[in-house]
Formats: structure tokens, sequence, C-alpha cells
């Protein structure tokens, strides 16, 4: 996905436009950071949400999904850290007031990464290369730092305060104890939690990258210390093709990821141990089931001031897209820190039984950020030019709807027949009915929101119960017999068979020419 090839601005407007994805709270003028999803939007965060589920928890036998509070107290935040270091350095403007994150300006005005310089070091920079204010050219005021959480007072009278969650890892943490006695979990076990995390950004931006309130999808993954490099299912996964760029590269200038199996990146101690490794190569599979081209994404391991201090290892999956490279998935070997700090903040006992001995178990965290998937998603699969309508390209596993059923004229019985093989359809695939306007421009709505098959119903299903097919891909149409529709429809869906091979298999002649007899 090279940059320059997609206008992104076009695309925000479509996305807006389809009521895909659109500020919030719009007819007030909106939340700078803060979106609503629309009915097609949902949709496909759903499927994405699906694809994660099924891989990352029902694919294990021992992830548990929890859904945790948004809101919580305040030593939750003081025992992991948060409320000393979750901040971002900040600058203002001193003539016009407006608020930037200053590791920012000095990166787009030297082109370096600066989000582990200290304040003083900003400072320095900021003097030294005489950054402006980029709206006013005004004077910039000294780097301070700023905490990104959202603080409320909670009760009637106040006095208790608590902060939105800014990452859903911490619910995880705080239900260890009461998930592992209720689930009788052994070690290694994962709990797993989809929700929205809430991060008071300096300066959001590129539409759904830096958000105010925004989609996790998280795994703490529990592991005996002495068990970190001994996944139970690692042969599964050791010949995944990976692709790298480690400290060592970075330090060499080294551009190009290294194309690596898991097993051997292991071996070679590139990456740390086998637990983390096993994530990254199943992130691997995940994004080529997005579709993601593969020359697009590396996991590149953070320097050591990019690494939280609790972290012994961070991999982040990061993806090359029209507004730069985006970090998508965060992967952090965060040791014993979490449960350690919560233990002794809240003087409770986090072990677990092993071999009839307590344990604090280490931690591997692979965290999904659902937004910027969702939306490198649909800048990926955008196209535009070669109809008169632009559409998304998604893989029909993961497109809002299946199929769309029509009948090709509102009247002569044809609506009843549709309406018939609707309902079937629908108990078994994600359909949808239109009947509304020129079969042309039905067929074009379904390719603006990504639907990768219509079945039209005409006036030969009444003669001999064939449908035509159409692939929102190429634009063709095929008919085949009813009897045969859930099993091509299924094929298709599930990439079991190409639309070329289905064409060969399946397709009937027209009655115009023989009376539905296959080819
Ligand atoms: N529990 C670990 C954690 O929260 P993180 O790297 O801060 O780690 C994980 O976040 C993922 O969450 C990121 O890789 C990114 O996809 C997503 N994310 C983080 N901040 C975000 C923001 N402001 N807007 C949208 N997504 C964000």
């Amino acid at each position: 996905m090279p940059e320059n090839e997609i206008n992104v601005d076009e695309i925000n407007e479509v996305l807006i436009k389809r009521a895909i994805a659109f500020p919030a709270a719009e007819i007030y003028g909106g939340i700078a950071g803060i979106f609503d999803f629309g009915p097609i939007g949902t949709l496909i965060r759903q499927k994405v949400k699906e694809l994660w589920r099924n891989m990352f928890i029902w694919a294990e036998e021992n992830v548990f999904e929890i859904e945790g509070g948004l809101l919580l107290p305040e030593p939750v935040f003081k025992a992991s850290g948060h409320l000393d270091t979750f901040h971002d350095p900040l600058v203002q403007c001193e003539k016009c007031k407006s608020m930037f994150r200053a590791d920012h300006l000095v990166e787009d005005t030297t082109g370096e990464r600066a989000d582990s310089l200290a304040l003083e070091e900003l400072w320095g920079k900021i003097i030294e290369q005489e950054i402006k204010c980029p709206k006013c050219k005004g004077s910039l005021t000294e780097p301070r730092q700023f905490n990104l959480m959202f603080e409320t007072e909670v009760g009637a009278t106040g006095g208790k305060k608590a902060y939105l969650r800014p990452e859903t890892a911490q619910n995880i943490f705080l239900d260890f104890r009461r998930v592992s006695h209720a689930m009788r979990a052994t070690l290694p076990f994962g709990i797993a939690q989809i929700g929205r995390s809430f991060r008071n950004e300096i300066a959001p931006r590129n539409y759904l990258v830096r958000m105010r309130e925004f989609t996790q999808m998280e795994i703490e993954m529990f592991v005996h210390p002495e068990q970190i490099n001994n996944h139970p299912y690692f042969y599964m996964i050791e010949d995944q093709p990976i692709r790298l760029i480690t400290r060592k590269m970075q330090a060499e200038q080294e551009k190009e990821p290294l194309e690596i199996t898991a097993g051997e990146a292991v071996k070679q101690g590139l990456i740390p141990n086998q637990f983390m490794a096993y994530y990254i190569a199943k992130e691997a599979q995940f994004v080529e089931e997005l579709g993601i081209p593969r020359d697009n994404y590396w996991f590149r391991e953070l320097l050591e001031e990019e690494t939280a201090h609790y972290s012994a290892a961070n991999f982040d999956l990061e993806i090359q897209t029209p507004m730069g490279v985006i970090e998508c998935i965060g992967n952090a070997y965060r040791q014993d820190y979490d449960l350690s700090k919560h233990s002794k903040h809240s003087k409770t006992k986090l072990t677990i039984q092993y071999e009839n001995k307590p344990v604090v178990p280490h931690v591997i965290e692979p965290s999904f950020g659902l937004d910027r998937i969702f939306y490198i998603l649909m800048l990926v699969t955008y196209q535009a030019g070669d109809r008169k309508w632009s559409w998304f390209k998604l893989p029909p596993y993961l497109a809002p709807y299946h199929v769309k059923v029509c009948p090709l004229q509102k009247k002569d019985g044809l609506p009843e027949v549709a309406r018939e093989l609707f309902e079937e359809l629908r108990e078994e695939l994600d359909a949808i009915y239109d009947q509304t306007g020129s079969i042309g421009k039905r067929y074009a709505r379904a390719d603006e929101i990504g639907i990768p098959f219509s079945v039209t119903i005409d006036y030969e299903t009444l003669e001999n119960e064939t449908v035509t097919i159409r692939d929102r891909d190429s634009t063709e149409q095929i008919r085949v017999h009813v009897d045969d529709l859930f099993e091509v429809l299924h094929l298709l869906i599930n990439a079991d068979a190409t639309w070329e091979e289905i064409k060969g298999s399946f397709a009937v002649e027209s009655s115009k020419k023989s009376k539905g007899k296959r080819k």
C-alpha cells in the first residue's frame, strides 16, 4: 500500500457519507477523537471481532473472555503506575493557546523519532530547530507532562476519584483471582477482553488512528515463569513465516524486514520466548486474513527507550499505510509487574497453585486496536475509478452482508419468491433484501458497502428454479440452480472456491438457450 496511491480524505468522506464511521455528536460540532460507527461500520467491526475471537479465544482451550467496568477507582491506577507515568509532553502556543504534543512537533520538523525524549531534550530541540506554533507561528511554552486519563468523581457527594480505563488490561489483572478460581484455570491460561479504552490525547489525529475513545481487543496470557519458553502448541505455528525488524537492524539502519519462521526466530534469540513468538505468528495469520499485503507489515522490536520499565520485550505490529506507518498491535512481556503491584497495593494474594506451590505468573500481552485495524481494512479495500461509484473489496467473510437478494421487478410474483429465498438464506448467512430502484442501482449500492454477492430472482426463476449470482469484484453474473445456491455461496464466502471454479462447476445456461441444464 504505497503512500499517495490512496486519497485518504476522499475515503474519509465516503466513510462519513455512507454512515460507516463519522464524528460523534456531529450536529453539535462533535469532539475531536470520538467517533460513531453506523450500521455498516458496526457490522464490519463485528466481523473483525468475530475473526479475532475465532482465532484467539475459540481456537484455544484455555482463554476466557470477560467484560469489565470502564470506570475504575483511583487506587487501581496508583498501583498500575498510570497516575504517575501515563502522560505525554504538552506544549502550548503563547499566542493562540493551541495545544500540541511536543514530540510530534519535533518529529514533524526533524523527521526523527522523538517519543522517548525527556522534557529537557524536547525543549532543547524546540529551541535548536526554532519550532513555532503550526497554526499561527507563535512561540511555544516549555513542555510539561500531561496525564492522559479522564478523571471523574463517583457518587452524589463526590469525593471518590475514579478514572475511565486507559487500557482494557487492568480489569483482567483485577479479575485474575476470581476468574482463575471460578474457571478452575491452570497455567498457562489467558483472560481476554474486547472493550472501550479512553485516553485524553493532546492531539487526536488521522481520523481513527489516534482517538480519545477507542476499542481494544486484549489478552493477558498467564504463564509459569519457568514455562515461558515452552508453549504446548508451539509446533503448530513454528513454521509460520514472519517479518521482523530487530533492535540491531534498527541500529544498523536496516529497513527491510527479516523474513524468518517463528521457530527460527526463537532459536536465534530474536524473539525472547515461545509464548511471545506464538502470538506474533498468529497475528501474522490474522493480518493475512484481513487481506493486508504481506510487504506492508512487519513486527518491530521496540528500542530500549521505547519499552516500558515493566516490560522485558515489546514487538509492535506495524502496517505501512497512506498515512505512514501505524502501530496496530502491541505485544509486551509484562512479566509479573501488574499482579505483583496490585497484590501489594490491595493486600490481596494474587497467586495460582502450580504443582502444589503458589506462583505469581508471568504475562504475555497481545493488545490489538480494533479501530486502527478496521480503518486500515477500509483503506486497503477501497476501490475507485473503475466504476461510476466507489466500492469496497472486502474479503467476503468480513463484509457487512454476505449476499443481497433482489427480485428483478416489483411485480409478477417475483418479490414473493425472492422474499421466500431471502428468509431461507438468512437462516445461515448474513443476507439483506432489496427491491427498491433499478437492478443496476441495487448492485451499485451493494458494491458501495462491500457486499460480495447479489442473487437475483427473475422470470426464468419462475420457469426453471434458477437464479443469477453477481460477483462484486468482476461484476460478472452466472446462473445457478437454487438447489446449488447454498453450497455455491458457502464455497465463495469461505474462499473455498474461486469465482472461476464456481463458474466451471455450477453455472447453468439461461433457459433462453436450454432449460436450466448444467454446462
Ligand atoms: N495494554 C497495552 C496497551 O494498551 P498500547 O500500545 O498503548 O498498549 C495497544 O495500545 C493498541 O491499542 C495499539 O497498538 C493501538 O492499536 C491501540 N491504540 C492505542 N492508543 C490508541 C488511540 N489513541 N486511538 C486508537 N487506537 C489506539
